[in-house]
């Protein structure tokens, strides 16, 4: 498991240094359309663990939610910040910060810890125990909220 982090990281770093090739074809109010779905439906699964860690723990809903997630995360995001995604293009809203484009390091940083928080969480919640479930979802929401602090305007 520790390989594979290795080599998803490897691909999100390369996907942000040749700057959206892996979009290739998909116009940029497509690439913000596709990351904000790929956020809501994350969201969506981890809606669904905090429902299981408040009362009726079903660890096959979890690890399945947490499957979800970490595909994700490993699927190569960075790819949907191509060019001309920094602001609201066709009619497409973004709440993206520039920062994002413009701080590399930091971004691949966040990136990073966020990956390895989904990729932990889905290895836990395969084992099934609620209270180490409940320390990696834990970090997994913190890992959203520190890029959310300093890449994602607020509401
Ligand atoms: C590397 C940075 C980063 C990480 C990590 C991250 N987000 Fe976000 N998130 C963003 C940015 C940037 C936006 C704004 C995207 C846009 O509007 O183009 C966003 C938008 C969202 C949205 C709104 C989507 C919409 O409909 O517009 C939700 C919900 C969300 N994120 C949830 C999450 C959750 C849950 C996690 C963790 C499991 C997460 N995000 C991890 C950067 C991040």
């Amino acid at each position: 498991m520790k390989r594979l982090t290795i080599l998803s990281t490897t691909a999100l770093l390369s996907i942000s240094l040749v700057g959206g090739a892996f979009a290739a074809g998909m116009k940029p109010e497509q690439q913000i359309e596709t990351r904000q779905a790929g956020y809501k439906f994350m969201a969506w699964n981890m809606h669904k663990i905090k429902a299981n860690l408040s009362g009726n723990f079903k660890q096959q809903q979890v690890q399945k939610a947490a499957d979800a997630i970490a595909g994700i995360a490993n699927s190569g995001m960075g790819a949907l910040y191509g060019p001309g995604t920094d602001k609201a293009v066709n009619g497409v809203e973004t709440r993206v910060k520039p920062e994002l484009f413009t701080n590399k390091k930091e971004a691949g940083k966040v990136a990073r810890d966020f990956i390895d928080a989904a990729n932990n969480l889905a290895e836990v919640a395969a084992m099934g125990d609620e209270a180490e479930v409940k320390q990696a979802f834990g970090a997994l929401g913190e890992s959203c909220k520190a890029c959310h602090k300093q890449f994602r305007q607020d509401d």
